[in-house]
C-alpha cells in the first residue's frame, strides 16, 4: 500500500511541476495570492514535502511558528525573500526577520531553491488552509511535534476512511435488499390465488432471505467488517511511523525489572559505553557470565547464554531504539556531560520486564528539550567562562535566565545532522 502512495506521489509531483510551469506563464509578476484549486494543491504538495517537519498551518509551534494566517501577517515579496533565503533577509537587517529569528532561539530555517511561482503556490495553500472553517482546519493540520510522516498518515487515514465508507454502503445495500425481499415474499404469501408452481418459487426465494438472516451470514459479515476497520486502524498507525511503545520480544527473557530493579545492578555495569562514548552498547554474553557462570545454571534461558558462548555466535538482541542515520546522538554528551538521568529519555526501565521505547525520538522531541533544559554547570568548569558571559550579556534588571542548551548551539542543524 505504501508503495502505491510513492508512485502516486511521483505522478502528482510531475503534475505539480506541469501546473506550475503553466501557472508561471499566466501569473507574471502580479502580487496577489491566487485561489485556483490547481495552484493550491500544487502548493499543498510542496508544503508537505518541504515544510511540515517544522511548520503546521495552525497556531501551534512545531520547530518553527505555526503558519496560520502568515499570508496576512507578511507581504508576499517578504515571504518570497524569506523562504528563498532567510539568512540573507536576517543579515540585511530586516527588523521582523530578526525578531522571529531571535524569538525562535536563533534556529535557522533552511533555504529553498524555489521559483517565485512555487512559493506563491505554497502561500496560496497556506491562505486556503487558514481560511477554512476551524473544525476542518483542525482535522487537516497535524498537531504537536510531529514530522513529515504525520501528514502522510493523514492521507492514509482518509483513504482508509473511504474504504470503510465503501464497505458501510455495501452493508447497507445488502440490508435493504434483504428487507425488500422479505416484504415481497410476505406480500405474495398472503395473496391467495397463486398457482402451486409459483408458490414453490416464492418459498425458494424465502429460503434465500433466510440465508441472509441466518446467524452464520451475520457472523461472517460482522467479522469481515471488523477485519476491514482493524486493518484501516493498523495502517493508520504504521503510516505515522509510530515506534513509541515498541517492545519487541527478545531472544532471551532478560528482565530489567529483575536485574536493574530488584538487584539494583547499575546501568553502566552492562551498558559500558554510556558515560564515555556515543553508544551505550548492549552487553556481550561475557558480562552475563560474570554472574551466571554460578547463578541459575539450570535455567533454560541461562542455557542460551552458555550456548552463545560455546558456539561463538553472539546473542541476537533485537534493537529497540533506532534513530535514522542522518541524526547524530551521543550518550556521553547527555548522560555524563549533561547529567541527564537515563529515565528522562528511556522511562522507568528498572520496572520493565521487556524494554520498550518510551520517548518519541523525533526531531521535535530533541529540540524541545534543548530549548528547555539548562546546561549542567555543576562539577564542570568547562562552562564557567561561558556561563559568566551569558549572565553578563543579559539585561541588568531582567530576570537572569540560566544558560540553556539552545544557547550553546543545541538548535544548530549541523550539531545533530552529519
Ligand atoms: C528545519 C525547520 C524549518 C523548515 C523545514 C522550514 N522552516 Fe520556516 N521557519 C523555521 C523557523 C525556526 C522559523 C522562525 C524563524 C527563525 O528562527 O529563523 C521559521 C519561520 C518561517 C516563516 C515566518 C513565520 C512568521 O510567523 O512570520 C515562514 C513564512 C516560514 N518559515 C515558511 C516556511 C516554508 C514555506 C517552508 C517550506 C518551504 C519552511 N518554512 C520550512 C523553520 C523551518
Ligand atoms: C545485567 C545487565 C543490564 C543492566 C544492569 C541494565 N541493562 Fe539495559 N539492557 C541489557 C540487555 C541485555 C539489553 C538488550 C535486551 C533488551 O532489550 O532487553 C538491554 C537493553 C536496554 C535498552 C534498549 C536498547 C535498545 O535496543 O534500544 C535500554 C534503553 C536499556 N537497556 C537501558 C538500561 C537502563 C536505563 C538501565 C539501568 C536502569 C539498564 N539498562 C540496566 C542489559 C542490562
Ligand atoms: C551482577 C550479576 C548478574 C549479571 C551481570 C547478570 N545477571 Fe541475570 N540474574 C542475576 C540474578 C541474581 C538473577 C536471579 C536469580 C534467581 O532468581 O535466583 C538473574 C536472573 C536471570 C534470568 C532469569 C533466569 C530464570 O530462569 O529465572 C535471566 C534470563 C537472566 N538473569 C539473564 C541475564 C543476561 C542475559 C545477562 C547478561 C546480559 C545477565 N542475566 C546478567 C544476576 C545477574
Ligand atoms: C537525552 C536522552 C537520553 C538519555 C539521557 C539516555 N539515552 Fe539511551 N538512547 C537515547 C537515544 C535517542 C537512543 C537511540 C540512539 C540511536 O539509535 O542511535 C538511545 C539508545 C540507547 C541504547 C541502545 C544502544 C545504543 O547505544 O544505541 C541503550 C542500551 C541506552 N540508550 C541506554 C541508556 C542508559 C543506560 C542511559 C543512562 C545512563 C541512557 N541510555 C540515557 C537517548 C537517551
Ligand atoms: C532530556 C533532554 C534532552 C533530550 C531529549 C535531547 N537532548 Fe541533546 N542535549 C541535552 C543537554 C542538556 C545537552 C548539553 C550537554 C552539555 O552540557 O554539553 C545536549 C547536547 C546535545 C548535543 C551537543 C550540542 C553542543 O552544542 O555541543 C547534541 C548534538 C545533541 N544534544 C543531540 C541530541 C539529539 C539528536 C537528540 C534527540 C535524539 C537530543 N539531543 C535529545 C539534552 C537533551
Ligand atoms: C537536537 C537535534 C536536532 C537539530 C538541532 C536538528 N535536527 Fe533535524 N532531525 C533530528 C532527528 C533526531 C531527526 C530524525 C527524527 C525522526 O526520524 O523522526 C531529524 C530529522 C530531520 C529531517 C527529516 C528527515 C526525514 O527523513 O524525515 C530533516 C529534513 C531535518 N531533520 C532537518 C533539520 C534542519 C534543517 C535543522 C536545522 C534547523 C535540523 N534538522 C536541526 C535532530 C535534530
Amino acid at each position: 500500500m505504501s508503495y502505491d502512495y510513492k508512485v502516486l506521489r511521483k505522478i502528482s509531483a510531475k503534475f505539480t511541476v506541469l501546473t506550475l510551469i503553466l501557472f508561471s506563464f499566466s501569473f507574471s509578476k502580479g502580487q496577489t495570492i491566487p485561489t485556483d484549486d490547481a495552484v493550491i494543491s500544487a502548493g499543498k504538495a510542496l508544503f508537505e514535502n518541504n515544510c511540515t517537519q517544522c511548520h503546521g498551518v495552525s497556531d501551534d509551534v512545531v520547530v518553527g511558528p505555526g503558519l496560520k494566517g502568515v499570508h496576512a501577517r507578511r507581504p508576499l515579496p517578504w515571504l518570497i525573500k524569506w523562504i528563498k533565503n532567510s539568512t540573507l533577509l536576517i543579515n540585511s537587517g530586516d527588523a521582523y526577520a530578526n525578531e522571529i529569528y531571535n524569538k525562535f532561539g536563533k534556529t535557522q530555517m533552511q533555504s529553498f531553491d524555489f521559483k517565485d511561482a512555487e512559493i506563491i503556490s505554497i502561500v496560496a495553500y497556506i491562505k486556503s488552509e487558514s481560511e477554512k472553517v476551524p473544525v476542518v482546519a483542525a482535522a487537516a493540520v497535524p498537531q504537536g511535534g510531529g514530522g513529515v510522516q504525520q501528514v502522510s498518515s493523514n492521507d492514509g487515514v482518509s483513504n482508509n476512511f473511504i474504504l470503510v465508507l465503501f464497505v458501510l454502503v455495501l452493508v447497507i445495500i445488502l440490508i435493504v435488499l434483504v428487507l425488500i425481499l422479505s416484504i415481497i415474499t410476505k406480500y405474495l404469501n398472503s395473496s391467495t390465488n397463486i398457482s402451486d408452481i409459483d408458490k414453490e418459487v416464492i418459498e425458494s426465494k424465502f429460503d434465500l432471505s433466510a440465508v441472509y438472516n441466518s446467524k452464520a451470514f451475520k457472523g461472517i459479515a460482522t467479522f469481515a467488517f471488523i477485519l476491514v476497520i482493524g486493518k484501516a486502524c493498523l495502517d493508520g498507525l504504521v503510516g505515522i511511523g509510530i515506534s513509541q511503545g515498541y517492545a519487541p520480544t527478545q531472544p532471551i527473557a532478560f528482565s530489567h525489572k529483575l536485574h536493574a530493579g530488584e538487584y539494583k545492578i547499575g546501568c553502566n555495569y552492562c551498558h559500558t559505553g554510556v558515560y564515555k562514548s556515543k553508544s551505550a552498547s548492549i552487553p556481550s554474553a561475557n558480562i552475563c557470565m560474570n554472574c551466571h557462570n554460578a547463578i541459575k545454571q539450570e535455567s533454560p534461558e541461562i542455557q542460551k547464554i552458555y550456548k552463545a558462548i560455546s558456539t561463538g555466535r553472539p546473542i541476537e538482541w533485537v534493537r529497540v531504539h533506532n534513530l535514522p542515520d542522518l541524526a547524530n546522538f551521543n550518550h556521553a554528551t547527555h548522560a555524563k556531560v549533561g547529567g541527564i538521568e537515563c529515565q528522562q529519555c528511556h522511562g522507568p526501565i528498572e520496572t520493565m520486564e521487556v524494554v520498550q521505547q518510551y520517548s518519541p525520538l523525533t526531531m521535535g522531541w530533541c529540540i524541545n528539550c534543548h530549548r528547555e533544559t539548562a546546561v549542567n554547570g555543576k562539577d564542570n568548569h568547562y562552562y564557567d567562562a561561558l556561563m559568566a558571559a551569558h549572565t553578563k550579556s543579559q539585561d541588568g534588571n531582567a530576570v537572569k535566565e540560566p544558560m540553556k542548551v539552545k544557547d550553546i548551539g543545541g538548535l544548530e542543524c549541523s550539531k545533530c545532522h552529519y
